[in-house]
């Protein structure tokens, strides 16, 4: 990387594809500030000089806040930011209960807002543009018999619909807003979930890898006239039958 070194804040970063896309910003050279609820017991992540973790529910105002203060005061600027965090669990529709609806809310969408408002005001500051990008699902756009997500999906589908707004509200200020949408992913969140189920939510058979998530996050985070745009890593899953 040429200039001063960019900085990337990475949300549910203690594991799974958080943890990739910190470790794949290290090797290209970032400042990473790296967050989730309990960042700082992470196996797969370390504080470094060019690592700083943020402990904390990320749909508190004040977690984002010191995610913020914390990539300015150690890093000096705030270039990339990828909304990781988010949880998932899948059960009938009528099922759900208001405490399940609240933390799809909160850690999905409350998750969202405040660190990406924050992360824009100060791109807005630095006049230099910046890239945001959203780890959404392509169980949204494409429902599954079987795999019953009304209400996670409220989360994914509505995270799609402000990634386009955004892109178009901060297009003019080079700050560029898309999402990665996954079908299945090979992380902790599926420890439980046996591997023919994994292979049959593929067309092509089998999950996918956290690198190859990571690598979509890292052409969108380099694609300087790419906004707006929801890159499927689903084997096919988002279109037709198998
Ligand atoms: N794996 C898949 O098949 C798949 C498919 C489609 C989409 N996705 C999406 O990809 C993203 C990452 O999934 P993953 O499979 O890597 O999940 P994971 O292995 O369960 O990891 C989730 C990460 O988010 C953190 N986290 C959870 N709640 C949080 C909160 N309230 N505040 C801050 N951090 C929080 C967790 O750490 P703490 O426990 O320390 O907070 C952990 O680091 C999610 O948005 C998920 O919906 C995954």
């Amino acid at each position: 990387m040429s200039g001063p070194r960019k900085t990337a804040i990475v949300t549910g970063a203690s594991q799974g594809i958080g943890a990739g896309v910190v470790k794949g910003f290290v090797e290209r050279g970032f400042n990473v500030v790296a967050n989730s609820r309990k960042m700082t017991q992470s196996t797969e992540v370390a504080a470094s000089d060019r690592v700083a973790l943020v402990d904390g529910h990320i749909a508190d105002p004040a977690t984002a806040a010191t995610i913020v203060e914390t990539a300015l005061a150690r890093f000096q600027s705030i270039d990339v930011l990828v909304n990781n965090a988010g949880i998932f669990f899948s059960k009938p529709f009528t099922d759900y209960s208001a405490e399940d609806i609240k933390s799809h809310v909160s850690t999905n969408v409350e998750g969202f807002l405040y660190v990406t408002q924050l992360a824009i005001k100060q791109m807005l500051t630095q006049t230099s543009g910046g890239s945001i990008v959203t780890i959404t699902a392509a169980l949204a756009r494409n429902p599954i018999l079987g795999v019953p997500a009304a209400v996670p999906m409220i989360t994914k589908g509505g995270l799609e619909t402000v990634t386009q707004h955004l892109a178009m509200e901060y297009a003019k200020q080079g700050i560029r807003v898309n999402a990665v949408a996954p079908g299945v992913v090979e992380t902790p969140l599926h420890r439980e979930t046996p591997r023919d189920v994994m292979e049959s939510l593929s067309p092509m058979g089998r999950p996918s890898t956290v690198q190859e998530i990571v690598d979509a996050v890292m052409y969108l985070t380099d694609a300087a006239t790419v906004t707006g745009h929801i890159l499927y890593v689903d084997g096919g899953a988002h279109f037709g039958r198998w």
